[in-house]
């Protein structure tokens, strides 16, 4: 379950209302480009593609030698697999991520892995990525060394449907490989094989997390007044004038997601918009309770140029009791209560002092840290994306920045032979 705390933003009631139109016409515009694949909206059809996820068991269950995993990607081909492999690993198998190309760090894990016991996937939409393809040259070349011909059992690619150089190494070499359907781009993936297949081998409910994701769909086309992305999106568009939304999460098994949705706001929504106008707001990720003794100050004291979105858990899963210790009065009042009642003290406060001092600040919160309403967050966060994109007259779904910066990378290297 997912609910949106609006208290300390007493102007919201109204703005809603008032907003109907607009809300309602982003909505439509975006579902009237749902059959047109070039529109990139396949994302909102994942959650209900149960056969990629029976194929995706069915491979977990014949590779039952896996205790390494090793997943090389980047952006939108690492983040999202990354963030929920971090909250629901419950398999033992230990995850790798390369998502860099400093040779250091490459070289430690190499030494540190079995080939016998390691699977690599290597993710990449385009096929085109240098850094993906590098550290996947890299580690094709340790398999083979290591293995022989049972190399191919040990590297699973996941890619476009017919396109790029990982889907034509699939198709020469035989090598097992999951589709990205072209309609989906990468930050908007981790409902594909891109976040499942790790899934699978971190043991975690992906059943539960596209549940969620459907929920968030069908909660998404809900009367205004009900569809959290409608809303969420209103509050962002409502505080555009503030450079910076932080995003901040209030459960440490969720840690990576912040860098999720940075990449999901700010790759999505920083560009220029039909005018030729530059829009966006820039995502800052922040953790609790971490970040209390790190940002909060500047929440709440700096600049009054934030959005803030808390995303607060409602109740733990498991709980730990905080035990009396004799001479330790000073920590008297934590003696006996629960170490999430602390967590939820520490979130309600932070929420609070925000509030009082003027920052803008809203709250989702989760009933519990579980697949289904992260998978339900995940999908919420993708709706609100895309009706952005739709009121600030930008395509969510394109990424030229990146594209050059990728294009200047090749010129480079190309150039020095
Ligand atoms: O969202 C995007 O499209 C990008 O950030 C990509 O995820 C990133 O550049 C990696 O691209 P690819 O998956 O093609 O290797």
């Amino acid at each position: 379950m997912l609910r949106l705390d609006t208290r300390y933003l007493p102007g919201f009631a109204e703005a809603l209302p008032a907003h109907r139109e607009a809300l309602l016409s982003a909505r439509e515009r975006l579902l009237a480009k749902r059959g047109d694949r070039a529109q990139m909206l396949g994302w909102l059809d994942l959650p209900e593609d149960t056969e990629t996820l029976r194929a995706i068991r069915r491979y977990r269950e014949e590779n039952p030698w896996v205790e390494d995993f090793v997943l090389l990607g980047i952006g939108g081909s690492a983040l999202g697999p990354k963030a929920l492999e971090a909250a629901f690993n419950a398999s033992g198998v230990r995850f790798h991520y390369v998502d860099h190309v400093e040779p250091e760090p490459v070289l430690r894990l190499l030494r540190t892995l079995d080939p016998r016991k390691t699977l690599v996937n290597a993710i990449s939409k385009s096929g085109a990525t240098a850094e993906t393809l590098a550290v996947l040259l890299i580690f094709l070349n340790w398999l083979r060394e290591a293995l022989g011909e049972g190399w191919r059992r040990h590297l699973v690619l996941t890619t476009d449907p017919q396109r790029g150089a990982l889907r034509a190494l699939a198709e020469r070499e035989g090598l097992r490989a999951f589709a990205i359907p072209e309609d989906v781009g990468g930050r908007f993936s981790v409902l594909s094989p891109v976040g499942l297949l790790p899934l699978a081998f971190a043991g975690a409910d992906v059943e539960a997390l596209l549940m969620g994701a459907r929920q968030a769909n069908v909660n998404a086309l809900a009367p205004l007044e009900e569809s959290l992305p409608l809303k969420t999106a209103l509050l962002h568009h409502l505080h555009r004038h503030l450079p910076v939304n932080v995003f901040m999460v209030y459960a440490e098994r969720l840690r990576y997601l912040p860098a999720w949705f940075v990449q999901l706001h700010d790759e999505s929504l920083g560009k220029r918009d039909r005018e030729g106008k530059r829009v966006g707001t820039t995502a800052l990720p922040a953790l609790g309770p971490q970040d209390q003794h790190a940002q909060l100050q500047l929440f709440r004291e700096g600049p009054l140029d934030k959005l803030l979105a808390l995303v607060l858990p409602e109740a733990p899963t498991e709980d730990l009791l905080i035990p009396p210790w004799p001479g330790l009065e000073e920590a008297g009042y934590l003696f006996g209560k629960g170490l999430f009642r602390l967590l939820k003290a520490e979130a309600e406060a932070t929420y609070q002092a925000l509030a009082e001092a003027g920052q803008p600040v809203y709250a989702l919160y989760l009933s519990e840290v579980s697949p289904y309403a992260v998978g339900w967050l995940l999908q919420l966060l993708m709706w609100q994306t895309a009706l952005l994109g739709e009121l600030w007259g930008v395509n969510a779904f394109d990424q030229p920045g990146v594209e050059l910066s990728k294009r200047l990378t090749r010129e480079i290297l190309a150039r020095e032979g």
